[in-house]
């Protein structure tokens, strides 16, 4: 029997031995860099392109190295070509095919180019079109939100601090402090894009090249605003990759908070909320029960995100400049952050747009807890008190209530008066949740009218 004879890697050269299978495995990244297949094609082909015209290769054999390329980009697209996993990596497994079809030429592919600038780039490639999808997806969600806003505009909720019932507001307006969260998220998506989508190619190894290469055009050619000039800096960092995880991070724990609140006012306890069967899961022991899955699932998943920053962070501390094979590390986080965000994202959109509000239990809600104390305090301020006396006056109000189990709504101005003198027949406008929502006046308040304006705003930014 003939020993099968172990294929050398393309920077085998200047070894004698073959690299131990164990090592071999142990050190490949196939597995997961195998998802950018057709971005590090597109990058191969601008790069040689490039070559071909500043005369590096010469024009006819870029040409064959271009048509080799965009062959195997669609074979790849098609399932007909599947990468194998005994390659180091997608930019070597790329590269060995490519000489295979074409191989009088297709080694001068690597031309002034390193896989230390050819990853940057990849990753670069795919995180513009991660966080452009990201990016409608937010707006996705945010327009749903605003829709369940404006479908719910004249509804009271008990609004909360500490997790206390404190004073009363609008739902639309509660909804819509999610919606100028997301909208600062898709404000930072923006700005991460504008560093993300820098070219890193052309700086080879870390050194750059003596070949007389365009970085420019080759950058122009992929869509790049520009290029990472300093050739150390374009393989070093992963800065990028951190950004966009901490973004990612924030805007999950916004989304992690919308669910957290959504389960607990969809609880028999707060009964704020419906949520509907399709977004809703049962129990294999329990047959009444209805679960908010999808929801806990987005908190639950929260943690993947903070955690592949954690990664990410950590893979970086330690390296001194330039590339270091530990950077290899970064491709699980990466996608990890992109796949789970945007799929909470989607998630939560369903979510919002299958829940509907228990009218009838908010209005009962705004009853309890005496919401309106804030604003009898307010208004004896109106009346000449100094706040601190109206805060004490209108305290022992509500401690008499308390006692008595009663309600503002059981006072009679008679009993108001031995409070305060200040009291007038007008007190009755303050004392009730939904005619004290319209005196709220301060710019962007609780009031019809802001919630108006900001309806106005997100529906116009959101088209
Ligand atoms: N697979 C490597 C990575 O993802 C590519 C760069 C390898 N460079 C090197 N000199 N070994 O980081």
């Amino acid at each position: 029997m003939s020993e099968v004879q172990e294929k050398s890697p393309l920077w085998g050269g200047r070894f004698r031995k073959q690299l131990h299978p164990d090592a071999k495995k142990f050190s490949s990244s196939i597995a997961s860099d195998k998802r950018l297949a057709e971005d590090d094609i597109d990058g191969s082909i601008a790069h040689v392109t490039m070559l071909g015209e500043c005369g590096v290769v010469p024009k006819s054999e870029s040409d064959q190295i271009v048509n080799a390329l965009k062959q195997i980009k669609e074979e790849i697209i098609s399932g007909k070509l599947i990468l194998s996993d005994q390659s180091e990596d997608v930019h070597l497994a790329i590269e060995e095919i490519l000489t295979e079809r074409v191989s009088a030429v297709g080694g001068k592919l690597h031309t002034a180019r390193s896989r230390n600038d050819q990853v940057a780039l990849d990753q670069r490639l795919f995180l513009r079109k991660a966080i452009k999808g990201l990016q409608s997806s937010v707006e996705g969600l945010q327009l749903s939100l605003t829709t369940k806003a404006e479908e719910n505009e004249g509804t009271i909720i008990p609004g909360y601090t500490h997790m206390r019932r404190a004073q009363p507001i609008l739902l639309a307006h509660h909804l819509l402090a999610y919606v100028s969260m997301f909208g600062r998220d898709g404000e930072r998506l923006s700005d991460c894009y504008k560093r993300v989508d820098l070219s890193p190619l052309g700086a080879a190894a870390f050194a750059g090249t003596s070949f007389a290469i365009n970085r420019k055009s080759v950058a122009s050619q992929l869509g790049f605003s520009d290029i990472v000039y300093n050739s150390v800096d374009a393989v070093s960092d992963r800065d990028y990759l951190i950004e966009i995880a901490s973004v990612c991070s924030i805007l999950m724990m916004h989304l992690s908070r919308m669910a957290e609140e959504l389960i607990l006012w969809s609880t028999v306890e707060f009964g704020f909320v419906e949520m509907d069967d399709s977004i809703s899961t049962g129990s294999s022991i329990m047959p009444q029960k209805k679960n908010p899955d999808i929801a806990e699932l987005v908190r639950g998943k929260t943690g993947r995100v903070y955690g592949s920053l954690m990664n990410l962070l950590t893979i970086m501390k330690g390296l001194p400049l330039a590339y270091n094979r530990d950077m290899q590390c970064d491709k699980e986080p990466m996608f990890e952050v992109i796949d789970t965000t945007a799929d909470c994202l989607t998630m939560m959109k369903l979510v919002v747009e299958n829940i509907s509000f228990n009218t009838e239990r908010l209005k009962q809600t705004l009853q309890d807890g005496y919401l309106t104390a804030t604003e009898v305090a307010d208004y004896l301020v109106r009346k000449g008190e100094t706040f601190r006396e109206a805060h004490r006056i209108t305290g022992e109000l509500v401690g008499h209530c308390a006692g008595n189990e009663i309600h503002f709504s059981a006072l009679d101005l008679v009993k108001l008066q031995s409070f305060s003198e200040r009291f007038t027949e007008d007190v009755f406008d303050i004392l009730d949740p939904e005619r004290s929502i319209l005196l709220k006046a301060s710019e962007g308040s609780s009031s019809h009218e802001s919630v108006e304006a900001q309806l106005t705003y997100w529906k116009n930014k959101l088209q």
